[in-house]
């Protein structure tokens, strides 16, 4: 397996209990290994019954290699802000400061947030493995879209007005850099590996199939498909009978 893991596909089919027992696998086998939600409706605090939150919180019990965090879009949102407006805000006048602030409340921010912290993991080697438990599909994709648009819509604004809707154009271009080395990592199978969890119905196998072209249209390479959910033939034997 790649360094990185990310678990895809619809609420319900069971990617945080793949991601999780990935992510545990690899944590018994002695790797340090970290998993980490984007989905704004995580469980993994059920899974591992502990809580967890937006930090990364040591898995307690047997496992000494196993870290979690659950991404909080409103506090990432708050790091983010203050890590663009923090290093003007003693030699920037006040106003500036407000007017700055007031640019990056809108929703592009919120968006950004989330994908900054998650690109974040993607750049740190602390751990040997990392796997990431996603939000259903749709919001998984643009999540992965994002890098490509802001990487050109800050080389537009740079040309251009000078302003992005995340602020003046200067504090982003180290953005830039890093949202185009997250591009690269997540189309490199070496680094990245792709899995959608689906069901055995027709409806997922749909799903599973339209989400995976549309991750082709942005170059990346859907790697593995889980069935989970397959019954023995014992049991659908005892259903057939009833
Ligand atoms: N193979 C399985 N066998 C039994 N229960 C499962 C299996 N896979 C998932 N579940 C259960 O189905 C529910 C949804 O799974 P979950 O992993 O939370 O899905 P997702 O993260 O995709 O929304 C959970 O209650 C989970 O315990
Ligand atoms: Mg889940």
């Amino acid at each position: 397996m790649t360094r990185y893991i990310f678990f895809s596909g619809k609420g319900g089919v069971g990617k945080t209990t793949m991601a999780s027992a990935t992510a545990i696998h690899y944590a018994l086998t002695g790797e340090r290994t970290l998993i980490v939600t984007t989905d704004p409706a995580s469980n993994l605090a059920d899974v591992f019954e502990q809580e967890i939150g937006h930090k990364i919180t040591p898995v307690k019990g047997v496992l000494k290699n196993l870290f979690a965090m659950e991404i909080d879009p409103d506090e990432a949102t708050r790091e983010y802000k203050e890590g663009i407006i923090g290093p003007y805000r003693t030699i920037m006048p006040e106003d500036i400061i407000a007017s700055l602030e007031e640019q990056l409340s809108g929703p592009c921010t919120t968006e950004m947030a989330s994908f900054d912290r998650f690109i974040d993991f993607m750049e740190t080697d602390e751990y040997d493995v990392i796997v990431f438990d996603t939000a259903p599909t749709g919001h998984t994709i643009r999540l992965l879209e994002l890098p490509v648009d802001w990487s050109r819509h800050i080389e537009e604004a740079s040309k251009g007005s000078g302003q992005t809707c995340l602020g003046p154009v200067q504090s982003l271009q180290d953005s830039k850099d890093k949202y185009d080395r997250a591009t690269a990592l997540l189309k490199d199978t070496e680094r990245t590996t792709f899995i959608f969890v689906m069901r055995p119905d027709k409806l997922s196998l749909y799903e599973t199939l339209r989400a995976s072209r549309e991750l082709e249209t942005i170059g990346i390479k859907p790697g593995e498909i889980i069935i989970n959910g397959i019954l023995p033939k014992e049991v659908c034997e005892m259903h057939s009978r009833r």
